[in-house]
């Protein structure tokens, strides 16, 4: 059986007490830590930069699951590689040109993820998979944690599963927004191999992370 991995989102904790909330999720079982960076620009919200990934870095050696949702991406990745991130995620709709991005990241030492909106076909990052450590698949449009997970994405997810196997290649694929208890299970089976929750971690029964993140897990 594949080895699933929890990232949570600290985008549903308390932000007054990140440092702390990231503890506790270390503590609950939680495989990294995911940190979704918004622009007002890029997507319709505002959320934390490079200075606050640093200060949390103290927190925990969990990896940094930094999740950019910014544009234009490229000039600010060497400020998130420098701050801590472990695995930097960017948009390809975010960048001039995604092959210098995806080098750049992978200079600083960096794995590099990719990610694709609903509306984002695949065949955008195809020519680049085997530079990629990670395919973000986002069911659910950027933005906003707390969104309805979309299913139509799960043909996708099978896809890029698809492709991963026929080529014989080893990045993970990781799915954001609006996993919950009743839809991991598909989520996993269609090739997922790392769930990013925020929501259903932080606020299903009763806040209880551990259970959440173990249920997640074994669903
Ligand atoms: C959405 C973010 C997600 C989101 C996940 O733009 O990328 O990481 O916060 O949160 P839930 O699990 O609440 O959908
Ligand atoms: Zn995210």
């Amino acid at each position: 059986m594949k080895k699933i991995l929890i990232s949570p989102s600290i985008l549903s904790g308390d932000f007054s007490q990140l440092g702390n909330e990231i503890k506790k999720l270390e503590k609950a079982g939680a495989d990294m830590i995911h940190v979704d960076v918004m622009d007002g620009h890029f997507v319709p919200n505002l959320t934390i930069g490079p200075p606050v990934i640093k200060s949390l870095r103290k927190h925990t050696n969990l990896p940094f699951d930094v999740h950019l949702m910014i544009s234009p991406v490229h000039r600010y990745i060497k400020n998130f590689a420098e701050a801590g991130s472990d695995i930097i995620t960017i948009h390809p709709e975010a960048t001039d040109n995604l092959d210098e991005s995806i080098n750049l990241i992978k200079s600083l030492g960096k794995k590099v993820g990719v990610s694709l909106n609903p509306n984002t076909p695949i065949n955008i990052i195809e020519d680049f998979l085997s530079k990629i450590d990670l395919v973000l698949i986002m069911s659910v449009n950027p933005g906003f944690g707390g969104q309805k997970f979309m299913p139509e994405v799960l043909e996708k997810i099978k896809k890029i599963n698809e492709i991963k196997i026929k080529k014989n290649m080893t990045f993970d694929i990781e799915v954001d927004g609006g996993i919950n208890f009743d839809n991991s299970k598909s989520v996993i089976e269609a090739g997922a191999n790392i769930l990013v929750s925020g929501t259903t971690i932080f606020y299903d029964n009763k806040g209880d992370i551990k259970k959440n993140i173990d249920t997640l897990k074994t669903n």
